[in-house]
């Protein structure tokens, strides 16, 4: 039958055939996208709670290796300056001086883990300047020479922002320090409106960020970080040509509405 021999009814059924047949690979398409966001959403909230996991590992592991094996050597010799004191006091002052000088060394290990957790640096000075501390402690571990440039106008930024940017910062430049072998590494922070750009460059051996093996979460917190405040990272790295990590952010004073 041709379509002149078509009644009007027969060709309106089959256009509104086709239409439901259109609607019904839309609809499916739609579920495919809606799907694929679901299970690229899940995956990104697992690689954070795989992160946040690892990262309590890492200070457990601190607090046992460092903390906890100064305290217990402390009490040790307290024992010992117990045990020795009516008969040999000079050991006896020895060991009280040793257990003395073990909880100056826990203190100063709290200290250093307090700041892992919490730099209370940016809270006091503000994010520029805890960049330029984070910059100086660096510099003092040898390594590459590094430049802090930056450019904010305004004074504080939202406090999430700056201990995210912050976290980025150190990251960064610790992986630029630690894997590049460049000579020099340069931080930027400058303020491009409504947006906050950090960029952390190196001119050293590169790699493809694309083939890092499991265990390592530098990069993935980095990534993590960035999509939670709602910004863009840009990771450009070359075999032998450098690594450029820049993350731009909104600033804004809530995350989320509430
Ligand atoms: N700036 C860089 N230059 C060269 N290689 C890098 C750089 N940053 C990261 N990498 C590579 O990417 C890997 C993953 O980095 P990261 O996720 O921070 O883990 P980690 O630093 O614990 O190894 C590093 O082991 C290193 O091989
Ligand atoms: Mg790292």
């Amino acid at each position: 039958m041709s379509d002149q021999d078509k009644t009007k009814e027969e060709l309106l059924r089959e256009l509104a055939e086709l239409r439901r047949q259109v609607a019904d690979t839309t609809d499916i398409h739609d579920q495919k996208c809606a799907e694929e966001a679901r299970a690229k959403e899940r995956q990104s909230l697992w690689n954070m709670l795989q992160a946040s996991d690892h990262e309590r590992q890492i200070i457990s592991y601190e607090i046992h290796d460092g903390l906890a094996q100064y305290l217990a050597a402390a009490g040790m010799q307290f024992q010992a300056y117990e045990f020795l004191k009516e008969n040999l006091p000079v050991e006896a002052k020895k060991a009280y001086e040793a257990a003395v000088e073990l909880v100056r060394q826990a203190h100063a290990e709290s200290r250093r883990l307090i700041n892992e957790v919490r730099p209370p640096v940016i809270d006091e000075i503000g994010l520029e300047t805890a960049i330029s501390h984070l910059v100086h402690e660096q510099r003092k571990l040898g390594g590459p020479k590094i430049k802090f440039d930056s450019d904010v106008q305004l004074n504080r930024l939202p406090p999430i922002l700056e201990n995210a940017l912050y976290r980025i910062t150190q990251e960064a430049l610790s992986n630029a320090c630690k894997h590049s072998e460049s000579r020099k590494v340069l931080v930027t922070l400058t303020q491009e409106g409504q947006n906050i750009r950090l960029e952390v460059r190196d001119w050293g051996i590169g790699f493809d960020a694309e083939a890092v093996k499991k265990g390592h979460f530098g990069l993935e917190g980095i990534r993590q970080r960035v999509r939670l405040l709602g910004g863009r990272l840009t990771i450009d790295s070359k075999p032998d040509s450098g690594t450029m990590i820049q993350a731009i952010v909104p600033i804004m004073e809530k995350l989320t509405e509430d």
